[in-house]
């Protein structure tokens, strides 16, 4: 446990006895997934930073694990057709991911020889690749010492920094100065730093119900010592899904993703009785490229 003690100067008391408890919790606590063992390349940490942006853990490990096995390198997802990638992307959901990772294999053959670069901005200019997923890639896959912010690690500083519930809605330009002010001075313990912050979010530091009581920053946390306050600042928007456009699209996307080839739009229809939300929920897969046309009335996952 880390004491309190004067927490003026800097954002956080006696960063080193910080850093140190986190990496140390990580090292006992950490869940033992895929993408974090040592024999995952730089293509796997990519992979599954993109399957992990809007889906849990449990729900990406089996499609992960299968997408790796058919192709373990960016040059092999690139050498088959796009909806290859949307149909083993299977049911993760927000399937234009799919297309982007397998744009960024493509990005990544002819621009950076096959390989998956180390440097932010190449990173961020590859499809599907925004500021967070950089930042994973070239911290975890490659050691390099930057902040990584995700919903889980922002939650975990805005407590123990700034002593507020919650992160604010979207990230400033302040937060990320914070966060790269506090993070360990050479690169392998920034990494771990960031990863445990990330690990500790998800498995005691949580949203709704944190575990205090097992928190290894408890003694520095500025929200514990405040009283735990609520969060106060604008809601967040939630994701429905029943009867939603994009439970239809789903809906059509499973049909094609089952067929062995094209299928007719009787198929489609099938599937959802509203006409209006079905048609536009097709224009809206055909528009972004998850689906073609394949003849009159038919339909099939892109070439
Ligand atoms: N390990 C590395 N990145 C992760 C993520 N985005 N979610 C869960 N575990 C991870």
């Amino acid at each position: 446990m880390v004491s309190p003690t004067s927490l003026t100067g800097s954002a956080v008391a006696e960063p080193d006895a910080v850093h140190d408890a986190v990496t140390t919790w990580y090292a006992a606590h950490a869940r033992d997934l895929p993408w974090r063992r040592e024999t995952a390349t730089a293509w796997h940490v990519l992979v599954s930073e993109i399957m992990l942006q809007q889906t849990p853990v449990e729900r990406v490990v089996p499609v992960y694990e299968a997408w790796i096995a058919r192709w373990p390198t960016p040059g092999a997802l690139a050498a088959e057709a796009s909806g290859e990638a949307v149909r083993a992307w299977g049911r993760l959901g927000y399937p234009r991911r799919a297309l982007r990772l397998h744009a960024a294999a493509v990005a990544i053959g002819e621009r950076h020889d096959g390989v998956v670069p180390d440097d932010l901005e190449q990173l961020r200019a590859l499809p599907g690749v925004g500021e967070y997923t950089a930042a994973a890639v070239a911290v975890f896959a490659y050691g390099r010492r930057h902040a990584v912010l995700d919903t889980n690690v922002r939650r975990v500083l805005a407590r123990l920094l700034e002593g507020a519930g919650q992160p604010a809605p979207s990230l400033t330009r302040p937060e990320r100065l914070l966060a790269a002010s506090v993070l360990p001075p050479d690169d392998e313990t920034a990494a771990v730093w960031s990863i445990g912050l990330m690990e500790l979010g998800a498995l005691v530091c949580t949203a709704r119900t944190p575990s205090c009581a097992a928190c290894p920053v408890r003694g520095a946390c500025r929200w514990y010592a405040a009283g735990r306050p609520p969060y106060e600042g604008p809601a967040r928007r939630g994701q429905p899904w029943a009867g939603t456009d994009r439970q239809c699209r789903g809906r059509l996307l499973a049909v094609l993703r089952e067929a062995e080839g094209a299928v007719a739009g009787a198929a489609l229809r099938a599937v959802w009785d509203d006409t209006t939300q079905r048609e536009r929920a097709l224009d809206g897969l055909l528009d972004d490229g998850l689906v073609v046309t394949a003849g009159p009335d038919t339909y099939a996952l892109p070439g």
